[in-house]
């Protein structure tokens, strides 16, 4: 599948999110339509949310909790993440695709991070990376950009920092803390990302980031003020099982669902319901009467 962005073609490109940024001049603001996405992991999902007019698909790290099991982010490989990447590729058309750098991916040496980095763009199929942290990512950042990768930042609450946090925990909500959020905010910027993903802060704290930066910021748990709004998947469609943060809201309730039709199908094979004749391969009408005649002597 052809993803070289061609005009016209409705490919949502890294210059089409950064143009989604809302500024506001001399008190009034020009407000332009909020960028949407969403986390996937493979390839239907993303063929669905891809054709649904989702703007931007996020293979995160989220993977290692949702879909693997795990109970933090931190276990995921690069070659989990990269696998997970090739099938949201060939899932996705006009969605910009991020893929999420795991933890340990970038934290030995700029080489390696790089080395990593191209692995998502080239073998994976990536238009862009997420990098986890602030005002420390700062070279990090500036390097994968000078590399012609896109960097979309994430600061506030980092899951890759839960041992750090103690917990995944509501940041900025201290004058030290909030101003500490500002200071990353503007690092990631600096060192040229094209977005900032926000996490979990109070909303007045991701207004404020939002207004002073050029550019856009996806919230999620950092209110409505934001330029975009990220949800996991697997919250947005309702197949968490444990418990959903304050922000997720559930747009479907698959689990519901998948359990409903599970318990229908255990008990029609049980009964005897399926399958129906209508949905059996049949033998040719005369091999057919060989066999009754088989049956019948
Ligand atoms: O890994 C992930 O799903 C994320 C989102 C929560 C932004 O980083």
């Amino acid at each position: 599948m052809s993803v070289a962005p061609r005009a016209g073609s409705g490919k949502v490109t890294v210059p089409d999110i950064v143009a989604r940024k809302s500024h506001s001049f001399a008190g009034t603001v020009e407000t332009k339509p909020k960028i949407t996405c969403l986390t996937a992991y493979d390839y239907p999902t993303a063929h669905l949310l891809d054709e649904a007019g989702v703007d931007i698909l996020l293979v995160g790290d989220s993977l290692a909790m949702v879909v693997l099991g795990y109970e933090s982010t931190l276990p995921v490989t690069v070659d989990e993440i990269l696998h997970h990447v090739r099938a949201v590729r060939r899932g996705t058309r006009r969605a910009l695709l991020v893929a999420d750098m795991p933890y340990g991916s970038f934290h030995i040496s700029a080489d390696e991070s790089i080395r990593n980095a191209v692995r998502l763009v080239k073998e994976g199929g990536a238009e862009a990376v997420k990098v986890e942290g602030g005002e420390r990512r700062l070279e990090l950042i500036a390097k994968l950009v000078e590399a012609e990768i896109p960097v979309m930042g994430h600061i506030g609450l980092t899951p890759q920092s839960v041992h750090a946090f103690g917990g995944f925990h509501v940041q900025g909500k201290t004058a030290e803390a909030a101003r500490q959020v500002e200071r990353d905010a503007r690092a990631v910027e600096a060192a040229g990302a094209f977005a900032v993903v926000l996490e979990s802060m109070p909303r007045e704290l991701a207004a404020g980031i939002t207004e002073k930066l050029r550019i856009p910021t996806i919230g999620i748990g950092a209110g409505p003020d934001c330029d975009g709004q990220v949800l996991v998947f697997h919250d947005f469609a309702g197949l968490t099982l444990e418990h959903m943060p304050k922000f997720a809201r559930k747009y479907a309730n698959w689990a519901l669902e998948l359990s409903r039709a599970t318990g229908e199908f255990c008990d029609d094979v049980r009964a005897g319901r399926f399958p129906s004749d209508a949905e059996s391969y049949h033998s040719p009408a005369e091999l057919r009467e060989q066999l009754l005649a088989r049956q019948r002597s």
